[in-house]
């Protein structure tokens, strides 16, 4: 595999450029869009480089029996689709990927729906779907020579970037908004030995700050307006895909914040289907908090063609951004499937990731948001009863234990964003109680739980 199966394409204007003349903010020089990765060969349909659907096919499924480091890779298992590095040797692997996808019977029965899945991302090395993204663009960064990465973020790009630049031996710089992202992640960057700075703005600001950094300093920039990034985290489409027996599913709901993962996403079900790999897409769904949700608001004005930023407010901190960098590829993504872009409350993102929790899986508030928005959905029949349905769940429960403590003390919320609600977040409330060291105590506490 060589580096000159892939280019940038500016997602713009079209300029088409090779990945190592990219600019360190990932902006195109002729109209400041950002890049996608493309492979030219695979439009030749009897050129050498078109992967042939079946062959991919039963390699991906061998490899799974394989003890080698990249074929344990959920991403690198399907690198025939992902020639982005000059040597695959060079790829730094937490054996991220293969996630699970798990069936949630409550939820189907609640809302009518036959097939709900969840594909768990919080069950990848740090717990959150950014690992993906990361050994992508992170190989890349050491295969160019860069002794320094860098971030900014809500938290779990912070993790996993601190972890593989640590499995690497490189550097790493982390920019967060202070106070406000949860203590799961900011422990996760601590130990795992970036140098994290914690600024006085949101997470906008921060990727400000970054961008001028990079610009003067030779640090690669690992967010998701790096190309590479999206490369990785189009796999769990593959893997959703794979699942499926290559029949893909009918509706899939994302979390939209910077709208890296969607837009990645929906990249991977798109060069599928070109490639001959599933007959048909997905409907690609996103959602936000209403609270951030500047793609909801330019869905409302212009059907994706323009967006205003925002000053973005949510418990859902992992989506707190009201400048998306990647906007405009999600909402190609939205139009090509003919997904809905919608928003949420903060009272029905609690109840879902609750909900989540109750089915034994749970996950962070801001994943939540995928279960919130499939009611939402199906309350005005846009999703059928024999539908297909798969929620991304993007983040593991313990990244923020602190919401689900206070949800489940009843302090989450204030009263003004739980109205209307008390009932149904009273029924899913599991508060901890002190009882006396004694068994008739403690029997006591079962029987009132059961009342
Ligand atoms: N869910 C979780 C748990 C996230 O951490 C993020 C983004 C999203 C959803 C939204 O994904 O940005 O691709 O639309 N977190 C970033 C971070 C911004 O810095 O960790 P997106």
């Amino acid at each position: 595999m060589s580096d000159n199966l892939h280019q940038l394409r500016c997602f713009g204007c079209g300029t088409r450029i090779a990945g190592s003349e990219a600019r360190p903010d990932f902006r195109c020089a002729e109209c400041g869009d950002l890049f996608e990765v493309d492979y030219p060969g695979w439009v030749q349909r009897r050129g050498p480089d078109r992967p042939n659907p079946g062959a991919l096919k039963w390699l991906w499924r061998e490899r799974r029996c394989s003890s080698e480091s990249l074929d344990q890779s959920g991403v690198w298992r399907y690198r025939e689709l992902l020639p982005i590095l000059n040597n695959f040797g060079n790829a730094v692997t937490l054996r991220e990927g293969n996630t699970p996808l798990y069936h949630l019977p409550r939820a189907a029965k609640a809302l009518g729906i036959d097939q709900i899945f969840a594909k768990h991302q919080g069950m990848n090395p740090t717990a959150s779907f950014k690992d993906t993204g990361m050994t992508a663009a992170l190989s890349v960064a050491r295969e160019r020579g860069f002794e320094w990465v860098a971030c900014a973020s809500t938290g779990n790009t912070s993790a996993a970037m601190a972890a593989y630049a640590a499995r690497a031996g490189l550097r790493s710089l982390v920019l967060i908004p202070e106070g406000k992202i949860a203590w799961g992640k900011l422990s996760q960057a601590m130990d795992y030995g970036a140098v994290t700075c914690q600024l006085k703005t949101d997470f906008d600001g921060c990727l400000q700050v970054l961008t001028e950094i990079v610009r003067q300093a030779p640090i690669y920039l690992l967010n998701s307006v790096n190309p590479y990034r999206l490369e990785g985290q189009k796999t769990p489409a593959f893997e959703i895909a794979e699942a499926f027996d290559w029949n893909v599913p009918d509706h899939i709901l994302v979390p939209g914040g910077n709208l890296g993962n969607s837009s990645a996403l929906g990249k991977g079900f798109r060069e599928l289907h070109e490639l001959g790999l599933v007959a048909r897409l997905p409907r690609i769904s996103v959602v936000q908090a209403a609270g951030a949700n500047p793609l909801v608001r330019s869905f409302a004005s212009s059907n994706g063609a323009s967006i205003e930023s925002l000053e973005a407010q949510t418990r859902a901190t992992a989506i707190r951004i009201g400048n998306p960098a990647s906007w405009r590829k999600a909402a190609r993504v939205i139009n090509d499937t003919h997904g809905w872009c919608i928003d949420v409350t903060e009272a029905e993102i609690a109840i879902a990731k609750a909900e989540i929790g109750a089915e034994g899986l749970g996950c962070e508030p801001a994943s939540a948001v995928t279960l919130a928005g499939l009611k939402k959905l199906r309350a005005k029949s846009l999703i059928g009863t024999s539908d297909v349905v798969v929620l991304v769940l993007t983040g593991h429960t313990l990244k923020d234990a602190d919401y689900t403590i206070d949800f489940h003390r009843g302090t989450l919320l204030s009263d003004e964003e739980a109205a209307g609600h008390e009932k149904e977040m009273d029924a899913l409330r599991r508060n901890a109680v002190a009882v006396e060291a004694m068994p008739a105590a403690v029997l006591a506490a079962m029987k009132g739980a059961m009342a």
